[in-house]
C-alpha cells in the first residue's frame, strides 16, 4: 500500500517537475522573443512618449519676439507668384529671410479662411515676421479665393500634397485657419508624415478625425479666439484628442479670426513653436 502511494507520489512529482520545466523553457523562449521585438517597439514607443510629453508641455510663450523684429520684417521682400496645381492657377506670396538674417531652413505655409486670402497675412505682417525669424514663407490663395482661379481641386488632400511638391517645400509648418481645414484636415489624415508642424486655428472638417483612426503624431499647436465659442471650442477638443503631440493655446479677447485680434501674441507663439521644431531636429 505504502509502496503504491510512494510510486504515485513519485510519479506525480516527476510529472509536475517535467511540466514546470517545460513551462519555464517555453516561458523563457517566449520572453526572449517578446524581448527582442519589444526592444525595437520600446524604442519607438519611448520616442513617441517623449514626443508627446514634450509637445504637450513645451512653453510656447517662453521667449518674446526679437526686439528688432518689426524693423527686420519691414525689410522683407514679398514676391508675387503663380503656379499651376491640378489645372488650377494658384497665386501665392513668397518671402525669404531678408539680408543679414540667417536662414533657419524651415518653411511655413499659410492658408486662409473664407473671405480671406494671402493678402491678409501680408497686411498683418505675418509674412514679414516669419521671414525675419529666418524662415521661408509661402502664403497661398486657395482655389476660388484671392488671385487664384476657381478650378476644381478634386481630392483636397492630394491637391495640397501636389501644391507643396510644386512649391518644393518638405516638412513645412502648416498654418490653417477656419475653412482651410477642408484642405488641411484631409491632408494630415492622408499624409501624416508630410508636416514638420501644424497650426490649426479653429478649422472646419475636424469631424473627419475619427476616434478609431490612428493618432496623429504631428507637433501641433492648436489655437483659437477665446470669444469663438462655436468652431473654436468645438475643433480644439477633437484636435487635442486625436493629436497627442499637441497643446492648446487660446488667444484671449479674440474672435474667430483670432490672429487679427492678437497678432503679436500669435507671432510670439509661432516664433517659439517653430524654434522648438527646429531645435529638436538638431
Ligand atoms: C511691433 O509692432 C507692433 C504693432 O504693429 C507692436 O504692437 C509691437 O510691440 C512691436 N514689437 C516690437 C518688438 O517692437
Ligand atoms: C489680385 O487681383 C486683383 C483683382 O482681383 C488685382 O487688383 C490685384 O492687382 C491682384 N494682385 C496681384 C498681386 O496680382
Amino acid at each position: 500500500m505504502a509502496q503504491v502511494r510512494t510510486a504515485t507520489l513519485l510519479f506525480l512529482f516527476a510529472g509536475t517537475s517535467t511540466l514546470i520545466s517545460v513551462m519555464i523553457i517555453t516561458g523563457s523562449i517566449q520572453k526572449l522573443i517578446q524581448h527582442t521585438s519589444r526592444t525595437v517597439k520600446d524604442e519607438s514607443r519611448e520616442e513617441a512618449l517623449e514626443n508627446i510629453d514634450f509637445w504637450r508641455n513645451v512653453e510656447l510663450e517662453e521667449s518674446d519676439l526679437p526686439s528688432n523684429i518689426n524693423e527686420t520684417a519691414a525689410q522683407t521682400q514679398v514676391e508675387y507668384r503663380k503656379i499651376s496645381v491640378m489645372e488650377t492657377d494658384i497665386f501665392y506670396r513668397e518671402a525669404q529671410p531678408p539680408e543679414g538674417v540667417r536662414s533657419s531652413g524651415e518653411a511655413v505655409v499659410l492658408l486662409h479662411g473664407e473671405g480671406f486670402s494671402s493678402k491678409n497675412w501680408e497686411e498683418l505682417k505675418t509674412i514679414g515676421a516669419l521671414a525675419a525669424m529666418g524662415h521661408r514663407v509661402l502664403a497661398v490663395d486657395l482655389p476660388g479665393h484671392g488671385n487664384s482661379s476657381q478650378g476644381d481641386p478634386g481630392d483636397k488632400a492630394d491637391f495640397l500634397q501636389e501644391l507643396l511638391t510644386k512649391l518644393e517645400v518638405t516638412k513645412p509648418v502648416l498654418v490653417s485657419p477656419s475653412s482651410s481645414g477642408s484642405y488641411s484636415i484631409p491632408f494630415v489624415i492622408k499624409y501624416p508624415q508630410a508636416l514638420g508642424g501644424f497650426v490649426p486655428i479653429a478649422p472646419v472638417s475636424t469631424e473627419k478625425l475619427k476616434a478609431n483612426a490612428p493618432e496623429l503624431m504631428i507637433p501641433t499647436f492648436i489655437t483659437y479666439g477665446e470669444l469663438d465659442l462655436d468652431l473654436g471650442h468645438r475643433s480644439r477638443e477633437v484636435l487635442f484628442a486625436r493629436i497627442p503631440t499637441s497643446q492648446i493655446v487660446p488667444l484671449p479677447d479674440a474672435n474667430h479670426a483670432a490672429y487679427l485680434d492678437q497678432p503679436v501674441l500669435f507671432h510670439t507663439l509661432l516664433y517659439n513653436f517653430i524654434q522648438n521644431i527646429h531645435a529638436r531636429k538638431a
